[in-house]
């Protein structure tokens, strides 16, 4: 099995990073076969709907997401919404993602946008069919101390978010 995980986040001190770098470690941990794509470190194009899909960043980017069961998005929140990054890379991926299993780890600025992933949500269930885990994990600045994540019940969480990406991603699989 192989999973996916997209720190979407551009900003160089970036506390999604932190809980998809977390998510990584546990999947390590349990030999499972783990792609981590930044894209701050492998800038993507903005998506033009057309010449930019032939680009070799795009390809090998949709090229990553294809071959993954089960994806970690870990996105902020900007706007009642995931950033701009993390929807250009749905736009220049798109049919790569059909079938996939999806979870999500935000990054937020306060407790009152805790709904803000489900517009992307529901955009990768109808048009790709994503398999979308009912489970997010959602932390605001208190869970960290720097770079570090500091919050027992956030780490928690993301443990029973990878749980949960492998029990369905292997379950779908085999079914
Ligand atoms: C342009 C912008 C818009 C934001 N909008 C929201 C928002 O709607 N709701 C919220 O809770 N936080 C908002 N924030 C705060 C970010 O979600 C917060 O800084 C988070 O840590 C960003 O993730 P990152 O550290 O991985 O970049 C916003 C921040 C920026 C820069």
């Amino acid at each position: 099995m192989s999973y996916l995980i997209v720190a979407c986040s551009l900003n160089p001190e970036s506390r999604s990073l932190v809980l998809g770098r977390q998510a990584e470690k546990l999947l390590l941990a349990v030999d499972a076969d783990v792609d981590f794509m930044n894209l701050r470190e492998n800038p993507l194009p903005f998506c033009d709907g057309d010449s930019v899909y032939a680009q070799p960043e795009v390809i090998s980017a949709a090229e990553r997401v294809q071959k993954a069961d089960g994806i970690l998005l870990s996105v902020p929140i900007y706007n009642y919404d995931a950033n701009a990054a993390a929807k250009n890379l749905i736009e220049l991926t798109g049919k790569s993602w059909e079938d996939k299993v999806v979870g999500f780890l935000c990054a937020a600025g306060g407790h009152s946008s805790y709904m803000s992933i489900m517009s992307l949500a529901n955009s990768l269930m109808l048009d790709f069919r994503c398999i979308v885990l009912p489970r997010f994990v959602y932390a605001t600045g208190e869970s960290f101390e720097g770079e570090n994540l500091t919050d027992p019940e956030i780490e928690k969480r993301i443990q029973e978010l990878t749980s949960q990406l492998i029990k369905i991603a292997l379950s779908l699989k085999t079914n």
